[in-house]
């Protein structure tokens, strides 16, 4: 198992999955991905999770965004566990979960922490981008259910970075001030930037949030 960092390219694999097998960049294709891991099928935060990620198909839908659940439990597990989410969360599951049985995609991810759980996945999440990079990283234990309107609001960011030259300042939200990226010069920002600028410090430019009207 390799360490994963930020701007690796994320491995392939192919997987059983409760769509049927994929080819994990084949998958992907042009889309922007997430691949998130859970610790097991018919527990209850994960029962809330899936059911949200369900509730926000639209949300990735807009961001170009595909998603793909993980958990080390079988194909008959994932597919009565789905009647569940769908029944108890008032949704249908939209996405893949991956059968991760021999644990060959848990393990390429470093998703099992041995000190945590020796066998299960931890929530374990990869913001992957449209060339197949790895752009964020996050971990959460088992117990504490993940925040996915922060994971919407860091693919906002890695967006408008990705699309627009700008990064987003401490506790950013859609609609502020967005930070001009330190390899703009600052010559170049009024034709790139025409919503105007504030240059508070030579290192320090906003700009209005670019990709909005
Ligand atoms: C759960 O997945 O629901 C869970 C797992 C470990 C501890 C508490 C909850």
């Amino acid at each position: 198992m390799a360490t994963i960092r930020l701007g690796d390219e994320a491995p392939n694999f192919t997987a059983e999955t409760s769509e049927g097998k994929i080819d994990f960049h084949d998958w992907l294709g042009d889309s922007w991905g997430i691949l998130f891991s859970h610790p097991a099928d018919y527990t209850p935060v994960c029962t809330t999770e899936l059911g949200t990620v369900a509730k926000y198909k639209a949300e990735f839908d807009k961001r170009n965004v595909k998603v793909v659940a993980l958990s080390v439990d079988g194909l008959e597990s994932h597919h009565g566990w789905i009647k569940d989410i769908n029944e108890t969360q008032n949704t249908i599951v939209n996405f893949p979960i991956i059968a991760d049985e021999d644990k060959k995609v848990s393990e390429l991810y470093d998703m099992i922490h041995p000190n945590a759980d020796s066998n299960l996945t931890v929530r374990s999440v990869f913001v992957i981008d449209n060339n197949k990079k790895v752009k964020l990283i996050i971990t959460y234990p088992a117990s504490t259910g993940r925040n996915f309107d922060e994971l919407l609001r860091v693919i906002d960011s890695l967006q408008l970075t990705a699309y627009h030259k700008v990064a987003t300042p401490a506790n950013w939200q859609n609609g502020d001030d967005c930070v001009v990226v330190p390899a703009v010069a600052t010559a170049d920002i009024p034709s790139l930037f025409p919503k105007g600028h504030k240059e508070v410090k030579p290192y320090l430019r906003m700009t209005p949030q670019p990709n909005l009207d």
